[in-house]
């Protein structure tokens, strides 16, 4: 715990764990302890509470704990320790024992809106991410001095489902699923003002990755650019834009998991050169913005395919059927997800979605006129059966950060 007045809220996590059958260690900073005691803590958790580094310094108390522990929950996690962590300080007990941990690391933050909006914060938080700590967002509510807004540590039953994700201990038909999902458009950058975009707002990879966590997988979404909030209870989120870091950042997960859902748009061709500076529209000289074709990110994953499930999208203006078959083919997935982009109430920007079901054994299920959080639960039934035939679940792996 760090200091802030959510404090107060950890002490009844604390003992949450202890019911869900957890062995508990508290450890506080000091401006933590000044809002609740540790012996609250103490008594809480039965063990005693830690402030201090120098409490049994013979043994060296941070590695100690930091070895003993199997997923650490920073609740809340204030702005000032987020930097902290970010920059790799330890001038204290917790901050020590973050940088001895080699376990998976669950972060609930709780500030004031301005400082949760601080792009100090932001930034710091997307370093913790990119290192696989999983973010649990804050709520919006009241704060403390009477103000309200987004800032309030995030609900109990979240933090504790966030808890059981990363021990891999979560329930449901997905649980010790690992999932890696892709959403979104790209950006292709032309000059540093412009680039070549596509209309995907990314709801229906959000919706994706949300109903797979939702059902205990152990999820992480890569998202270009998209005005939507983390979906609650993922492993981690990781916002790139362009194609090539879309690739980086699938490559990088990709090992380690049992399905891989490509619901991104991902641009097939970008400019074959950067302009540093603007483009100006008197340049004589200009005649174009020559292109050169991206990688192709999925028909990748296909040709070292390996154990994992491979679902793609295919976003159609015309002959949907048959070019998703073909890409179904030509691709090596398992299943596709056809959706025709030309119509008003589906594909790209709005809340609901149709499509057909094309899998590599030839089996076909249209989904009639649905939500997008509707057809995620299709494609993910529809998953599960797939990883039922062939795959049984990996043992929980809690060591994976
Ligand atoms: O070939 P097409 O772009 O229609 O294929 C769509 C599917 O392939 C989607 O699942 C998309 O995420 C994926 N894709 C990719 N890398 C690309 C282009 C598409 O992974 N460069």
């Amino acid at each position: 715990m760090s200091g802030g007045i959510a404090a107060y809220k950890a002490a009844s996590l604390a003992r949450g764990l202890v019911k869900a059958g957890a062995t508990v260690q508290a450890v506080l900073t000091e401006h933590a302890a000044a809002f609740v005691g540790p012996p609250t803590f103490a008594g809480l958790t039965g063990r005693p509470a830690h402030t201090g580094v120098l409490t049994d310094a013979h043994r060296v108390l941070h590695v100690r704990l930091a070895r003993e522990t199997d997923v650490a929950v920073f609740a809340p996690a204030t702005a000032n320790l987020l930097a902290k962590l970010a920059h790799g300080l330890c001038d204290d007990l917790v901050t020590s024992v973050f940088m001895c941990l080699r376990c998976p690391v669950v972060l609930a933050p709780a500030m004031h809106t301005e400082m949760w909006a601080h792009p100090a914060t932001r930034a710091n938080l997307a370093v913790l991410r990119d290192r696989g700590a999983t973010v649990v967002e804050p709520g919006e509510g009241a704060l403390a001095g009477g103000d309200s807004g987004p800032g309030r540590l995030a609900d109990e039953d979240e933090l504790l489902e966030a808890v059981a994700r990363a021990l891999g201990t979560a329930s449901g038909p997905l649980a010790g699923r690992r999932v890696l999902v892709t959403a979104g458009g790209t950006r292709e950058p032309i000059d540093p003002v412009r680039f070549i975009g596509n209309r995907s707002s990314g709801k229906m990879g959000y919706a994706l990755a949300a109903e797979a966590a939702r059902r205990g997988a152990r999820v992480d979404l890569v998202s270009g650019p998209s005005h939507l909030a983390d979906p609650p209870g993922l492993r981690s989120v990781r916002r790139i834009e362009t194609a090539r870091q879309m690739r980086d950042a699938v490559m990088q997960l990709c090992d380690d998991a049992d399905v891989v859902v490509k619901a991104a748009a991902v641009a097939d061709f970008r400019p074959a050169s950067y302009a540093a500076q603007k483009v100006k529209k008197d340049d004589e000289g200009f005649t174009g913005v020559p292109l050169e074709r991206n990688p192709d990110i999925l028909a990748e994953l296909g040709r070292r395919k390996g154990h994992r499930v491979l679902v793609g999208f295919a976003a159609e203006t015309d002959l949907a059927e048959e070019r998703g078959r073909e890409k179904l083919h030509r691709k090596g997935l398992d299943l596709i997800v056809v959706n025709r982009v030309d119509a008003p109430d589906a594909g790209f920007n709005v809340d609901t979605n149709r499509a057909v079901l094309l899998s590599a054994g030839g089996g076909r299920s249209e989904v009639a006129l649905t939500s997008k959080a509707g057809l995620a639960r299709v494609v993910w039934d529809r998953v599960e059966s797939l990883l039922d035939e062939t795959r049984p679940p990996a043992p929980a792996d809690a060591s994976t950060p």
